[in-house]
């Protein structure tokens, strides 16, 4: 398969949009058929860190990468940045404001639920200057184990 890559635009504070990110990396995978089980885990990585875009983050873009062996997410922001990465990263954890979580967000589960369903997650941030964070999923896996 040839590399191919797409990127999506994510509104900061559109509560309204938001989730729509996500929505068309889905059905990207969906037309090429993607395994289900892969879709899945990879839709839950987009949504959630589209949805730490919006909330916490600002502007940003979602950018997917694919060629024969992996597909990389990024999820890249150009808000405050997250002060100490392995604070955001310990379950439970949460910064979110009194507003987002009678919205039923806030639980301090998204960066956990994207470390346990990628192969790997990477985040860069810098005070000031956003977030950019990064997951690969392998995908000769499921072909392999069967
Ligand atoms: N893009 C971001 N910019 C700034 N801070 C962030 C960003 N993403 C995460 N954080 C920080 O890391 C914390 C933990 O994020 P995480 O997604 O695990 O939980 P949450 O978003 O607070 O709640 P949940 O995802 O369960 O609704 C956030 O509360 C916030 O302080
Ligand atoms: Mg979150």
């Amino acid at each position: 398969m040839s590399s191919l890559k797409k990127k999506f635009l994510i509104k900061s504070k559109d509560f309204i949009r938001a989730g729509e990110a996500s929505i068309a990396v889905q059905n990207l995978l969906k037309s090429m058929q993607f395994d289900p089980a892969l879709i899945r885990r990879i839709a839950i990585c987009g949504y959630e860190g589209e949805m730490n875009a919006v909330m916490h983050g600002g502007e940003a873009t979602m950018t997917v990468e694919i060629d024969s062996e992996k597909l990389v997410l990024i999820i890249e922001d150009s808000g405050e940045g997250i002060p100490d990465i392995d604070q955001a990263m310990q379950p439970g954890f949460s910064t979110a404001t009194d507003e987002v979580r009678e919205m039923g967000f806030g639980a301090g589960m998204g960066l956990p639920n994207m470390k346990k369903n990628s192969d790997g997650i990477q985040i860069q941030s810098e005070k000031g200057k956003g977030a950019r964070v990064e997951m690969i999923f392998h995908l000769q896996k499921e072909d392999e184990a069967a």
